[in-house]
């Protein structure tokens, strides 16, 4: 963790406060604001290696907690994790045995980057197309998501896809991001369901 996020301040409090990287006070902080995740909530975590997300979701539902990632989430009580692409489509349907209903998607999940701006930019937008589709097949309507993404090109055009499938659409800067960072949190509250892909939707 040490070399990964450096030794600032707010790392230093993650490593004081047993979180498992400093991405924690980003979930908190958001909410905080938004109470996003209710106290008996089933919440699926997208992109949750080392696991700091986990750490919070678990202290805030008694419900059913399963994170995905490409890399192996070291154990935590209480919460089942799978090392799995989140682009798999036989995925979604695991989830959902897994998981019987799902209340809240979150979904830190960012692509390795390459240095190439417009590739890199394309790839964080692509993926959070893919964390859409995902969260519109396994969620319960009226449930929430929140999605990291990045501004730049084509961050409108996922916004408005967002913006299809849920009653409230909301973006948020974390003051917990580091500065400068393009990093950006869409919240999307109140699912109405998704058009089949038969229909040609996502
Ligand atoms: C910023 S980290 C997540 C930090 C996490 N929220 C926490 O609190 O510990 C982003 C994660 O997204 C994961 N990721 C990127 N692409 C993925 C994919 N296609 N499937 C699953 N995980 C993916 C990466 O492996 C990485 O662990």
């Amino acid at each position: 963790m040490g070399s990964q996020w450096g030794r600032d301040r707010t790392y230093l409090r993650a490593v004081r406060e047993g979180y498992r990287s400093r991405a924690a006070y980003k979930l908190r902080e958001i909410q905080e604001r938004y109470h996003l995740i209710r106290d008996t909530d089933n919440v699926l975590d997208l992109g949750a290696a080392p696991g700091s997300w986990l750490q919070v979701a678990r202290g805030l539902t008694e419900g059913k907690i399963v994170g995905i990632d490409l890399s192996p989430i070291a154990p935590l009580e209480g919460v089942t994790t799978l090392s799995a692409d989140l682009t798999s489509r036989e995925l979604r349907q695991e989830v959902r045995s897994l998981m019987g209903t799902v209340n809240v998607v979150i979904s830190d999940a960012a692509p390795k980057l390459s240095g190439h701006r417009s590739y890199d930019q394309a790839r964080a937008i692509g993926l959070g197309e893919e964390v859409l589709a995902f969260a519109c097949e396994v969620l319960k309507p009226g449930g929430n998501l929140l999605m990291k993404s990045f501004q730049g090109e084509d961050f409108s055009s996922l916004l408005e896809d967002v913006r299809q499938y849920f009653l409230s659409v909301k973006t948020y800067r974390s003051q917990a991001s580091r500065k400068g960072s393009s990093e950006i949190y869409i919240i999307a509250r109140n699912f109405v369901g998704c058009r089949n892909e038969a229909e040609g939707s996502i």
